[in-house]
């Protein structure tokens, strides 16, 4: 099968397309025909080797973790799913080798779930890794209807899911990015407030009692102003700084694989309220280009590469 491999940890041109073997197929896993995968800023440091203290690599490695596709083959014992059903998944292992930048995955179903019917493959390939995120720290930090909620880096990949599922919980959502993303913001359903300096004022004219909870995806001023910010019995969760539980009492939250999560998460889509922001697709070739998009840090939703 054609892939996008590297064999040592360096910049996006140490990805090159080459030919590897189909991907062996686990007693719980399925193979996955791969129609389009997404670029998520870990799949750069995974790739850099800046993980490679936390995770075992095999290379030749395959990255990416976000997959939307078709089920090609089953596993010895896998009654979830049948071939040819149409599947997404965050298909993160415990070791790097086998990623979802190829023509097939091998994916455990517990990474799993079917694909909303309302969603492209390249839509549904934008969900799984920031979809599970925003989903997981929302309720970690268990926002509720009524609550107001400001979301740091709304327009990312995590913060974009995380406005439409805090508005779909019925909280009042203020979110921070830079002027050009204000208008796509108020789409989503939240107040835009600028980051930068002046961000506690500009927040507590828009919230003067403060915020019940603070979800911080980007920015480095998140935990600084926080105590500034949260209101009496408010609450931060942060999937970027440990000091949100180990300072301010709240809380940190690494991602995880769920077929639950995103069945949710594939209910919001298909009732229209979870849409997803495409800012660029690539061709497989061209990976190494996606990546260099997403490393901007500026990306308004997702990136996909289609294959
Ligand atoms: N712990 C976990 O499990 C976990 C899971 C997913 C992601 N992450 C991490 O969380 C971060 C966000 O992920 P992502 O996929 O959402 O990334 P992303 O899509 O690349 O985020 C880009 C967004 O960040 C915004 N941004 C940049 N600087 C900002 C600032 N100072 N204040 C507020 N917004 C700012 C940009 O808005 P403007 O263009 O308007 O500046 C842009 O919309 C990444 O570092 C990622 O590695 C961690």
């Amino acid at each position: 099968m054609r892939a996008i491999t590297y064999s040592r940890y360096g910049g996006p041109d140490v990805l090159e397309l080459t030919d590897q073997p189909i991907p062996k197929v686990g007693a719980d896993s399925v193979l996955v025909r791969v129609r389009a995968a997404s670029v998520n800023p870990v799949d750069g440091y995974v790739r850099a080797g800046y993980l490679d203290g936390a995770m075992d690599v095999g290379f030749p490695a395959i990255p990416g973790w976000d997959v939307a596709g078709v089920v090609e083959r089953v596993g010895l014992d896998t009654p979830e799913l049948q071939v040819g059903d149409e599947v997404f998944g965050y298909v993160r292992k415990d070791w790097v080798h086998g990623g979802t930048f190829a023509e097939y995955v091998s994916a455990p179903v517990r990474t799993l779930a079917r694909k909303p019917a309302s969603l492209s493959f390249e839509e549904a390939a934008g969900v799984p890794l920031a979809g599970l995120t925003a989903y997981q720290s929302i309720r970690r930090a268990g926002v509720q209807a009524g609550q107001t909620v400001l979301v740091h880096a709304a327009a990312g990949g995590v913060g974009s899911f995380a406005v439409q599922i805090a508005a779909a919980l019925g909280a009042r959502v203020l979110g921070t990015a830079s002027s050009a993303n204000h208008e796509y913001l108020r789409g989503l359903g939240a107040e835009p407030v600028e980051y930068g300096d002046g961000l506690v004022e500009r927040v507590r004219a828009l919230a003067p009692e403060g915020v019940d909870v603070i979800l911080h995806y980007g920015g480095t001023e998140a935990i600084a102003t926080a105590p500034a910010l949260l209101a009496d019995g408010g609450t931060i969760a942060s999937i970027l700084d440990a000091a949100a539980r180990d300072e301010l009492g709240g809380h940190y939250v690494w991602v995880r694989p769920s077929t639950q999560d995103l069945e949710a998460l594939a209910a919001l889509a298909d009732d229209g309220r979870l849409k997803v922001e495409i800012a660029q697709v690539f061709e497989l070739a061209d990976t190494a280009a996606a990546h260099e998009a997403s490393a901007t840090g500026h990306v308004r939703g997702k990136v996909v590469v289609r294959i």
